[in-house]
């Protein structure tokens, strides 16, 4: 690697979003070294970056966010130029049956990963340090109404709370110690190499099954969905263009009521597997709501499009089919994830 040449550490590049985002970064940007660091728990699997894992500009790194001194002596060997951090624990559910997980990782790590840029970036010149969030800091919403950047905070879950908790000391840094940095706040995403206890490659896997689709409450929730190769290219934009100290709320302008959604795939997996129309609609079944379930979460994105240029490109119809079709081409992939640790966990909470 050149002393000149641009270096970016992404961390949680092995998950879901992570591994979108460092395909498209190693991909776009030849000239730039990628630093991918993950501690591979799991919800992250090299698999998903078979295609690069070769690429001259490409580095993995198998660490904890949260262990102090090998993120300093990462720092001081790579000299990064930006930080992407996308590292959490980012399952609902499992924070409200192990909270604590979630604070180290998602609190505690940040700030670990904040001292790190802290002490090695000096003066901060040509420095930025970009956390990825999501719109659950902002609550839960009403029958109308979108969160925007100046939405107050209001998280509900260990979850959200533990990614709010995160993002406010990100803007202390920067406030505090004039450490440039970027955020910003996602929708729900979907696609490929997502871990089957989201709510889509669930129902999709339980499908293949044959096994029940287990619908929280009255299945009334509703959730703003996001392609999320267009996540990806809107958290290039932000890394690259946005303004320094500022956020950006990106979303679909998707929503759906969950049951609508679960309705709409069923269809298209019955399309897709050859049975008759009205087959995966039969295993659906309600089931105990999650405690403090938020009611509804939608995006006003007019910041991002406005300031940077930036628009989801796939349609929803286009984007579920998809989803199913690359499951479905995917078993193998399927198979590994949904097995060890994961599967004790899932036969746990669902039989
Ligand atoms: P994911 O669970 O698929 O991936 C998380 C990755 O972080 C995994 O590869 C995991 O191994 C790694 N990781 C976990 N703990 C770690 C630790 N202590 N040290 C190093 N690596 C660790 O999550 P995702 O859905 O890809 O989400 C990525 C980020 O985007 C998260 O910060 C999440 O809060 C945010 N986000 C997600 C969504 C969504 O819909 N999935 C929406 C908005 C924002
Ligand atoms: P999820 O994919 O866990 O994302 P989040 O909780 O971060 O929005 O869940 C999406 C929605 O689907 C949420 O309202 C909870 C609901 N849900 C179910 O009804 N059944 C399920 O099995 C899962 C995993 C989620």
């Amino acid at each position: 690697m050149s002393s000149k040449q641009h270096s970016i550490l992404i961390t949680g590049g092995a998950g879901f979003i992570g591994s979108h985002l460092v395909r498209l970064m190693v991909n776009k940007y030849p000239d730039y070294h990628i630093v991918n660091l993950d501690a591979l728990t799991y919800a992250g699997n090299l698999e998903n970056l078979k295609d690069i894992e070769n690429a001259p500009n490409y580095t993995f790194v198998k660490a904890d966010i949260t262990d102090a001194e090998a993120m300093q002596e990462l720092f001081a060997l790579h000299q990064f130029d930006g930080v992407i951090h996308l590292a959490a624990e980012s399952h609902v559910d499992r924070s409200i049956s192990n909270p604590m997980s979630f604070i180290e990782t998602n609190i505690v790590g940040t700030v670990v990963l904040l001292n790190a840029a802290k002490h090695h970036w000096g003066d901060f010149s040509g420095k930025r340090f970009y956390q990825v969030s999501t719109d659950e800091v902002y609550g839960s919403l009403g029958k109308t109404g979108l969160f925007t950047e100046t939405t107050p905070y209001d998280p509900r879950s260990p979850y959200s709370a533990s990614k709010a908790s995160a993002d406010h000391l990100v803007r202390a840094y920067y406030h505090t110690y004039g450490m440039p940095v970027v955020l910003s706040n996602c929708s729900n995403n979907y696609g490929p190499y997502q871990f089957p206890e989201k709510l889509l490659p669930l129902m999709i896997n339980n499908i293949r099954h044959g096994k029940t689709l287990p619908v929280y409450g009255d299945g009334q929730y509703t959730r703003d969905w996001l392609w999320v190769v267009d996540h990806a290219e809107a958290i290039d934009l932000v890394y690259h263009k946005g303004g320094n100290g500022e956020t950006y709320n990106i979303g679909g302008n998707n929503e759906w009521k969950n049951i609508d959604l679960v309705h709409q795939l069923c269809d298209v997996m019955d399309d897709l597997l050859g049975q008759s129309q009205g087959t995966s609609r039969a295993l659906i079944t309600f089931v105990k709501d999650r405690p403090g379930h938020d009611r509804r979460y939608a995006i006003d994105a007019t910041k991002i499009k406005q300031e940077l240029g930036w628009a989801p490109k796939v349609k929803a119809e286009e984007g579920l089919r998809q989803t199913a079709q690359w499951y479905l081409d995917n078993t193998s992939w399927l198979e590994r994830v949904t097995s060890g640790e994961y599967k004790a966990y899932y036969e746990k909470q669902y039989q």
